[in-house]
């Protein structure tokens, strides 16, 4: 695992960017991501789109898989990830939206049970995940991925955890209420099979979930954790994030000591 420390969050987008720009390069124009909600990958995308602006990135031929999608909530939904999805990543990075896949939280009855493993096979057609974009759950949630989840899982139906729901409901009108239920998610036996990693994290309500993933034993408890089990998964994060890690200083060192070839363009 390799963790990059950044004095703030602005640094956490741009080193993060920089990242999974150097990964596309290296695939082509072609490149398969997979992309994740949340308020943490906002900076990524906003430098991501910097640089296809720039001329330095060319996702004009880039497919995308997103990890999850709440179940119920119209696609119109300004909540619902299709929507997110939408102005977030498809619109900045100028991805051809007919190459952008979200699951079908829209589905039910047996075309839900189905949803997954639909969404899995998309994947795979696609060519697979070559850069997976991850933030974290305050507890410890990647994706919809709620603590107990197998490390083995696969796209499918899932039940929100309660501090899931109150975590989000300020994207509801702050009513918990409004919070759907249920979600599909890609699971984390579907994470771990993308060729590379990317998670970010911002401030100290993450720090305690981030020294669990990085420092703390692989468990379901810690979904996140399973990364410690992947070759190429790069985290990362600002100070106040990092803070409750006891390997910062080897860490810091680490990032100082990369080869030129892995340096990072920023
Ligand atoms: C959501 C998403 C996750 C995201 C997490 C953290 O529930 N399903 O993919 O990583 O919560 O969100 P934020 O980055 O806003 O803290």
């Amino acid at each position: 695992m390799e963790v990059i420390i950044c004095p703030d969050a602005e640094r956490v987008g741009e080193i993060a960017a920089a990242k999974v720009a150097q990964i596309a390069n290296r695939v082509g124009p072609r490149v398969v991501l997979g992309v994740a909600t949340g308020s943490s990958p906002l900076a990524l995308y906003a430098r991501l789109a910097d640089r296809v602006r720039a001329g330095t990135l060319d996702l004009s031929e880039a497919s995308a898989f997103a990890l999850d999608e709440y179940v119920g909530l119209p696609v119109t939904h300004p909540e619902s990830y299709h929507d997110t999805i939408r102005r977030t990543v498809t619109e900045p990075l100028g991805l051809e939206p007919s190459r952008v896949h979200v699951p079908n939280g829209q589905a039910t009855g047996v075309d839900l049970e189905l949803a997954g493993p639909r969404y899995e096979e998309a994947i795979k057609a696609a060519g697979g995940v070559d850069v997976q974009i991850l933030g974290i759950g305050g507890n410890g949630h990647v994706g919809f991925n709620e603590p107990t989840s197998s490390l083995s899982s696969r796209t499918r139906l899932k039940t929100l955890a309660a501090q899931t729901r109150q975590d989000n409901a300020r994207f509801f009108n702050d009513n918990i209420d409004e919070v759907p239920t249920q979600c599909l998610t890609q699971g984390l036996g579907t994470i771990l099979d993308a060729r590379n990693a990317v998670l970010v994290a911002n401030g100290e309500g993450k720090a305690a979930a981030i020294a669990a993933m990085v420092e703390g034993p692989v468990t379901s408890m810690c979904p996140a954790s399973v990364l410690q089990l992947h070759p190429h998964a790069t985290i990362v994060v600002d100070e106040a994030a990092a803070s409750r890690l006891t390997m910062s200083d080897y860490f810091k060192l680490a990032y100082a000591s990369l080869p030129p070839w892995q340096r990072l363009d920023v």
